[in-house]
């Protein structure tokens, strides 16, 4: 990759590491302005981050385009370089204090995702991953468990807050893959739960509604540290549009997909 792409993705790195301290400091001014529905919130920081890191995204790379969650229309098409945004994922968690947000970025260069860097600034742990690179957090490189079970298996689940419609459904799936794998845990950030899996630290994850903006960025992270992300029909993502997720260390991808069936 030509030497602006990969001193821009430094620079972005150091940008989303500036970044993160709003959502330090946001623990003390937790206003919450109400997006859409009863769970769909957007607060202040959320506003934030994004125009800090809009503009700065754009000059670093000069023909770039950026699909960011916090726009008025999203046109979810890619360019040559695509960013693909998501200012605070985990907003409900900040608002709560609940301390587990991160900022997550991705970089799709020609319609391939290139480069994710998801920042928790709360752990201080920052993911990094680009293609062919290995993924890492901070300067250790990380990579999937080698379990190959599903009944041994930790895993992450989303309950896609904001289709209550899917509640049943949601939980019915839920309840069917608990009683197959070890235990269940629900973060509140699908980025961190992606790079969850990518550190090793569960063996899968699985939401069934997902938008680019969630996993563009720990999506190349997870692939680069032996992972596999698919829908639920085990489809490819595209990064253009929402989907389903799921999420594993390659092993058990089969049996999980078969669990949510
Ligand atoms: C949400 C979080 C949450 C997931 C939702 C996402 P947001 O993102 O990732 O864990 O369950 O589906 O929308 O709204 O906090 O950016
Ligand atoms: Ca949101
Ligand atoms: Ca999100
Ligand atoms: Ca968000």
């Amino acid at each position: 990759m030509s030497t602006i792409v990969e001193t821009a993705i430094k620079d972005a790195v150091k940008m989303v590491r500036e970044a993160g301290q709003l959502l330090l400091q946001a623990m003390d001014d937790k206003k919450v302005i109400t997006k859409n529905g009863t769970a769909n919130f957007v607060t202040e920081i959320d506003l934030k981050v994004q125009e800090i890191l809009f503009g700065k995204l754009l000059k670093l790379l000069p023909d770039s385009n950026i699909i960011a969650e916090e726009t008025a229309d999203n046109i979810f098409a890619l360019d040559k370089y695509t960013w693909i945004l998501d200012p605070v994922d985990g907003t409900t968690n900040l608002m709560y204090g609940y301390k587990y947000s991160a900022i997550a970025l991705g970089l799709v260069v020609d319609g391939v995702p290139y480069a994710g860097i998801v920042y928790n600034p709360f752990l201080n742990e920052m993911f990094t991953a680009q293609k062919g690179k290995g993924a890492f957090v901070n300067d250790s490189r990380i990579g999937v468990t080698t379990n190959g079970s599903l009944s041994d298996s930790l895993l992450g689940y989303g309950t896609s807050p904001y289709d209550r419609g899917k509640a049943d459904e949601t939980f019915r799936i839920t309840k069917n893959v608990f009683n197959k794998c070890r235990d269940i845990r629900r973060s509140g950030s699908a980025a961190l739960d992606i790079c969850n899996v990518a550190a090793g630290r569960t063996d899968g994850f699985f939401e069934m509604e997902l938008q680019p903006w969630d996993y563009a960025g720990a999506a190349i992270i997870l692939e680069e540290a032996g992972g596999r992300i698919t829908d639920w029909q085990g489809k490819n993502l595209t990064y253009i549009s929402k989907s389903s997720a799921i999420v594993t260390n390659g092993l058990i991808h089969k049996e999980l997909l078969d669990a949510i069936k």
